[in-house]
């Protein structure tokens, strides 16, 4: 028997979808993000790809949004990023910042 299949992941994205996020244009972001991700083969399915990318309930920053997290393994820790007023630019930049092991961006970070 088979069991399910497992894909190397660097690094995981998760997208607020909640109701003032989606206000604020996350949907569409979304939706972009996974277009993108499967365009550039980023996604962790795609030959290469290693960008997780799942929608999340609230995040907590709703009238800065739209919210993003993201965790990835960073030497002997779990590195996280959290992002607000994410838009698509800085969503390609940081899923590529994942997909290459270089630093995530700083700029809309509100955890540092
Ligand atoms: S609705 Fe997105 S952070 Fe609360």
């Amino acid at each position: 028997m088979s069991g399910p299949k497992f894909f190397v992941t660097n690094g995981h994205l998760l997208l607020c979808q909640a109701s003032t996020c989606t206000r604020l244009g996350a949907d569409v972001l979304y939706q972009a993000l996974w277009a993108y991700l499967e365009r550039e083969h980023l996604a962790y399915y795609k030959a290469g790809g290693s960008v997780r990318l799942t929608s999340s309930g609230c995040l907590g920053v709703c009238n800065y949004g739209p919210a993003l997290l993201c965790y990835r393994q960073q030497g002997p820790g779990l590195e996280q990023a959290w992002y607000a007023a994410a838009d698509f630019l800085l969503l390609r930049q940081v899923a590529q910042a994942v997909q290459t092991g270089a630093a995530l961006p700083r700029a809309h970070r509100y955890d540092l």
